[in-house]
C-alpha cells in the first residue's frame, strides 16, 4: 500500500526543498535571441505580428547585441533583409550583404558575443523558396553551391557558427568540405535537423518578408505528421557533419526534441518559432494570459523535453526575468 507511506507532496511543501529536488533549470545561458537586420542608418521597424521584435538597421543591432549579452545571453542568430532580391540570391553571399556587414560590426564590438547566422535563400531569392527554381521545381543540388558560398561569405566576415536551415539534402556536407576547404575548420554547424513545415513560421515570414510567391515549402520542409522520419534527417546531417541539431518548431514538437536527445549524443538546440512567440503576446494583450508565467513555463518545458539550447524572440525578456 503505497499510501499513506508514500505522500509526494512532502517534496513539495516549501520553496527550498522544491529548488533542491527540480530537475531542470533554465539560465540566460541556454539561449539564443534572433534579431533581423535590414540595411539603412537609426532603422528599428516593429514587426507588426511579433510585438518586442524589430527589423532594426546595422548600428541598432549592435546595440540590442550588447544589450542581451550583458543580461548574460552568450549568442545571437542573424536574419537578413536584402535590399535586391533576385532568382540566385546574390545578396547572401555578397561580401556587403547586411548580414556580412551586422557580423563584422557585432564582433567589433562585442566580440565575445557569439554570432550565428541563419544559412537559407529565401530572404534572398525573388520568388521567395529556398532553393535554386527551374520550371517551378526547386532543385536540390545547384542549390547546394549557393548555400556553401552563403555559409562562406558568414564566416569570411567572422561568423561563430553557421545554422543551415533550407532543408535542401546534402547541404551540411557541402558547407562542411566548403568550410574547411577554405580554413574555417573550426567553425561549428547548428544544423536546422528536423525542421517541419509548419504555419507556425507565419509570422517570421512577415518580419523577414520571405513568403513564397507561389506554393509552399512542403517539398522540402518536413511533414508535421512524421516523428521517425526526425531521426533519418538527424542521422543524415550528423554523418555530414553537423556539431548541434535542432528541432523545429519546438512547442508542437516536443516529442521530437525528447526522440532526438534520447537517440544521439550530440546538443540539441530547440527554436521555439515566432508563431508560438506571437501567439503569447496576443492572448497577453487581451489579458487572457499572464505573459511572464506562460513564458517561463513554456522555456522550462523545452529543457525538459531535452533541448540543450533554445533559440527564442523571448530571449532578452527572458534573461531580465532569470536575473531578477
Ligand atoms: C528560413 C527560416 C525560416 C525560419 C527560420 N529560418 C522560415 C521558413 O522556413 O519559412 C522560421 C523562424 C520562425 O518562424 O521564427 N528558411
Amino acid at each position: 500500500m503505497p499510501f499513506p507511506i508514500h505522500r509526494p507532496r512532502r517534496l513539495r511543501s516549501n520553496p527550498v526543498l522544491r529548488d533542491m529536488v527540480r530537475e531542470n533549470h533554465l539560465s540566460p545561458a541556454d539561449l539564443i535571441y534572433p534579431l533581423f537586420v535590414i540595411f539603412g542608418k537609426k532603422v528599428k521597424n516593429e514587426i507588426s505580428s511579433m510585438p518586442g521584435c524589430f527589423q532594426m538597421s546595422v548600428d541598432n543591432i549592435v546595440k540590442e547585441a550588447q544589450a542581451a549579452y550583458k543580461l548574460g545571453i552568450p549568442a545571437i542568430i542573424l536574419f537578413g533583409i536584402p535590399e535586391h532580391k533576385d532568382a540566385s540570391a546574390s545578396e547572401a553571399y555578397s561580401p556587403k550583404g547586411v548580414v556580412q556587414q551586422a557580423i563584422k560590426a557585432i564582433k567589433d564590438k562585442v566580440p565575445e558575443l557569439m554570432v550565428i547566422t541563419d544559412v537559407c535563400l529565401c530572404e534572398y531569392t525573388d520568388h521567395g523558396h529556398c532553393g535554386v527554381i527551374k520550371k517551378g521545381k526547386i532543385l536540390n543540388d545547384p542549390t547546394l553551391e549557393l548555400l556553401a558560398k552563403e555559409a562562406l561569405s558568414h564566416a569570411r566576415a567572422g561568423a561563430d557558427m553557421v545554422g543551415p536551415s533550407d532543408m535542401m539534402d546534402g547541404r551540411v556536407a557541402v558547407i562542411r568540405e566548403t568550410l574547411d576547404a577554405n580554413g574555417y575548420d573550426e567553425i561549428p554547424i547548428m544544423s536546422y535537423a528536423a525542421k517541419y513545415s509548419s504555419a507556425f513560421y507565419g509570422p517570421f515570414r512577415e518580419a523577414a518578408e520571405s513568403t513564397p510567391s507561389f506554393g509552399d515549402r512542403r517539398s522540402y520542409q518536413m511533414d508535421p505528421a512524421n516523428r521517425r522520419e526526425a531521426l533519418k534527417e538527424v542521422a543524415l546531417d550528423i554523418e555530414e557533419g553537423a556539431d548541434i541539431v535542432m528541432v523545429k518548431p519546438a512547442m508542437s514538437y516536443m516529442d521530437i526534441i525528447s526522440d532526438v536527445k534520447e537517440t544521439f549524443d550530440l546538443p540539441v538546440a530547440a527554436y521555439n518559432v515566432s508563431g508560438e512567440y506571437s501567439m503569447i503576446k496576443a492572448a497577453a494583450q487581451l489579458g487572457w494570459i499572464d505573459e511572464t508565467k506562460v513564458m517561463m513555463e513554456l522555456l522550462i518545458s523545452f529543457k525538459r523535453a531535452g533541448a540543450d539550447m533554445i533559440l527564442t524572440y523571448h530571449a532578452v525578456e527572458a534573461a531580465k526575468e532569470l536575473n531578477k
